[in-house]
């Protein structure tokens, strides 16, 4: 599966605050609500004080769904691992510019496999860092809070930075933001030039986690 083409507002349904015991179910209920991405969180518990999820879980879901595999790789080494990713089925690759030197060339790597490949931003990383590598990625991704945990609180100062790399990377790459995102400020932050939300604890907090995509597309289109 591809990313969606740029031209729409996508949420990314990130199910780190699903119920783990239930993710094939938790990955339906999304599904049947249109939207096309799911947001894979994958930490290490060295670049972010959290361990997650890795390519054995990624590998049984992509046989229960058809979403794009939207993996945000919150890892120290992502170059040693983006082919167990890809093999388990992920469709895009974001990794963090923090802990990469050579971005092109990790870019071009994930591009090689097949997958879509992008570059995440902590709220302290300036978007000059990501200037030389941002026009080869497919989407850039915004943090608004600090990578780690779901249900954190949205970091404004931090959102400012989206129509700094929206006005890098024009209209052809998509421009996507991670972190304490519901209806009450997701209107703000495509104003700003987002156009693919991630969000967890505003769909996954509700049991009905529908209703709750519902109210985050009808807020980010009106
Ligand atoms: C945080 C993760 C996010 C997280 C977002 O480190 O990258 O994707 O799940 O969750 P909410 O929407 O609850 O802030
Ligand atoms: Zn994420």
């Amino acid at each position: 599966m591809k990313l969606p083409r740029t031209g729409t507002i996508e949420i990314a349904p990130s199910i780190l605050s699903a119920d783990f015991s239930r993710l094939a179910e938790e990955i339906a209920v999304i599904e049947s609500t249109g939207v096309k991405m799911a947001h894979l969180d994958v930490m290490d518990g060295h670049f972010v004080p959290n361990i997650t999820i890795g390519p054995p879980v990624i590998a049984k879901l992509r046989k229960v769904s058809n979403l794009v595999f939207d993996c945000h790789l919150m890892i120290s080494e992502p170059d040693k691992y983006v082919e167990q990713f890809v093999e388990a089925g992920a469709d895009h690759i974001t990794f963090h510019i923090e802990v990469v030197k050579e971005a092109a060339e990790l870019i071009e790597k994930i591009h090689g496999l097949g997958c879509s490949a992008g570059i995440s931003l902590n709220p302290e990383t300036e978007v000059e860092s990501i200037k030389d590598a941002a026009s080869l990625c497919d989407m850039i991704l915004v943090m608004t809070v600090h990578p780690g945990f779901g249900g954190q609180k949205f970091m404004a100062e931090a959102a400012k930075k989206i129509s700094e790399v929206r006005e890098i990377v024009g209209s052809d790459i998509r421009v996507e933001v991670d972190g304490g995102i519901g209806p009450s400020n997701v209107g703000d932050v495509v104003g700003l030039g987002a156009d693919t939300i991630v969000a967890g604890k505003a769909i996954f907090s509700h049991t009905d986690r529908v209703g709750a995509i519902r109210a985050i597309q009808e807020a980010a289109t009106n």
